[in-house]
C-alpha cells in the first residue's frame, strides 16, 4: 500500500475515496517501473489532477511539478533520455526544442491551448511588418512555429522582467490581450513602457468575472489569487475592494505563504486549488472550478500507454517533433528568456 500517495492525495482533493485511490495505485507502480527501465522523467504542470501532480518522494509519478517557467528549466536539466510530459502541447514543444536530442512524449496530441491556437507564425510577420522595429514578446503559450517568428519568450512568473530588459518604450506582447492588458496597467505605474497586444484568450482565465465577484461578496475576508490571464475588469471591480494580487501562478504561491489569511478566493485553472490545499491543507481556497480541458486530457492511464509505447511501433504516436529551420529559429527566443530569468 503506498500509503505516502494516499496522504498527499487526500491532502489536495480532501476525498477519502480509497476505492478510487487504490484503483490508481497499481498505474503508479507500472509508471515508476517503466520510467526506471527507459531512463524517463515525468515532468508535470500544477494544473494537472492531482494523481498526475504528486512528487515520487511522495509516493507519485512526477519527478518535477511546476509552472510553465520552472517546467522549462528542468527540462534542461535532465539527463534522462526520455522527457514525458504532463503538461500542454506548447509546454512539450519547448522541453523537445531545449532538449532536441531527447524524446519528449506527450501522453495526448490534443492537449492543445486557445492561447496558442490565436496566432500563427505568419501573423507574427504582419505584425512586424505594421510595426518594423518594436520588438516582440512571445507569451510562452504559443507554438514553435509563432516562436520562430518573435525576438522574445515570457511566462506568466518573467513577463515584467522580460518587457523591462527591452530599451524600447514599445513593445508586441502576443497573444493574451487579457494578462497584456493586466501588465500594462503595472507598466504605467512602473514604466513608460507601451504595450501592442494580440486579441487572443485564455479560454479557462477569461470566464473568471461575475463569479469571482459573487464570491467575494459571500465570502468578505476572503483574499483574491487572481492569474495574470484574468480579464482585466475582473481584476480591477475586485481588487478594488478586496485584498489580494493578480500575477503569476509562482506569484499566487508566494502570495498565500506569505499571508497570514485563512481564506483565499482563486481565480485560476482549479487544480491549482488542489496545489495549494496539499501545501496549506489548514487554509480555505473557494473557486468556481474552471477547468482547462486540454490540461485534462491527460490522465494516468495515457501517462502509462505513452510509456509503454517506448521503442514499439506507437511510440511515434507521443512523440514530439519539430522540424528544423522552425527548431533552431525558436530555440533562439526561448534560450533569450532563460538567460533573462
Ligand atoms: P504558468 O506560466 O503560470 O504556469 O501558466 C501556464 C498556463 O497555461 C496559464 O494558463
Ligand atoms: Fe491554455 Fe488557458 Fe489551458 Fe493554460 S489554462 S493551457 S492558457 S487554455
Amino acid at each position: 500500500m503506498n500509503d505516502k500517495f494516499i496522504k498527499k492525495y487526500s491532502s489536495m482533493t480532501g476525498s477519502s475515496n480509497t476505492a478510487y485511490i487504490e484503483k490508481l495505485l497499481p498505474l503508479i507502480e507500472e509508471i515508476k517501473e517503466l520510467k526506471k527501465k527507459h531512463n524517463a522523467v515525468v515532468l508535470s504542470h500544477y494544473y494537472m489532477t492531482p494523481e498526475l501532480q504528486i512528487e515520487e518522494k511522495e509516493g507519485g509519478i512526477a519527478d518535477f511539478v511546476g509552472d510553465s517557467l520552472g517546467l522549462s528549466v528542468a527540462a534542461t536539466k535532465t539527463d534522462a533520455d526520455y522527457i514525458v510530459f504532463c503538461g500542454v502541447k506548447f509546454m512539450a514543444e519547448t522541453a523537445f526544442i531545449l532538449n532536441p536530442k531527447k524524446t519528449v512524449l506527450l501522453p495526448d496530441d490534443d492537449a492543445g491551448c486557445s492561447l496558442a491556437e490565436s496566432i500563427t507564425g505568419d501573423d507574427v510577420i504582419k505584425l512586424k511588418s505594421k510595426y518594423p522595429g518594436i520588438p516582440v514578446i512571445a507569451y510562452i503559450n504559443t507554438y514553435a512555429e509563432t516562436k520562430a517568428e518573435c525576438d522574445v519568450c515570457c511566462t506568466s512568473r518573467n513577463a515584467i522582467k522580460i518587457a523591462k530588459s527591452f530599451e524600447s518604450k514599445e513593445l508586441i506582447f502576443i497573444p493574451d490581450q487579457f494578462m497584456g492588458q493586466n501588465l500594462a496597467v503595472k507598466f504605467a505605474t512602473e514604466t513608460d513602457k507601451k504595450l501592442i497586444l494580440w486579441s487572443g484568450t485564455c479560454e479557462v482565465h477569461e470566464q473568471f468575472r461575475t463569479n469571482i465577484e459573487s464570491l467575494t461578496l459571500a465570502n468578505p475576508g476572503a483574499e483574491l489569487l487572481l492569474h495574470w490571464e484574468v480579464p482585466q475588469e475582473t481584476v480591477e471591480s475586485t481588487l478594488k475592494n478586496n485584498k489580494g494580487i493578480v500575477g503569476s501562478t509562482s506569484d499566487i504561491l508566494n502570495y498565500v505563504e506569505n499571508s497570514k489569511s485563512r481564506e483565499f478566493i482563486l481565480g485560476s485553472e482549479c487544480d491549482l486549488g488542489a496545489t495549494l490545499k496539499g501545501m496549506y491543507p489548514d487554509r480555505q481556497f473557494i473557486t468556481p472550478c474552471i477547468m482547462c480541458r486540454h490540461m485534462k486530457l491527460i490522465t494516468l492511464q495515457k501517462t502509462l500507454d505513452a510509456l509503454r509505447s517506448i521503442n514499439t511501433e506507437t511510440e511515434i504516436k507521443y512523440k514530439i517533433k519539430v522540424d528544423e529551420p522552425v527548431l533552431s529559429k525558436a530555440y533562439i527566443p526561448i534560450k533569450r528568456m532563460l538567460d533573462l530569468s
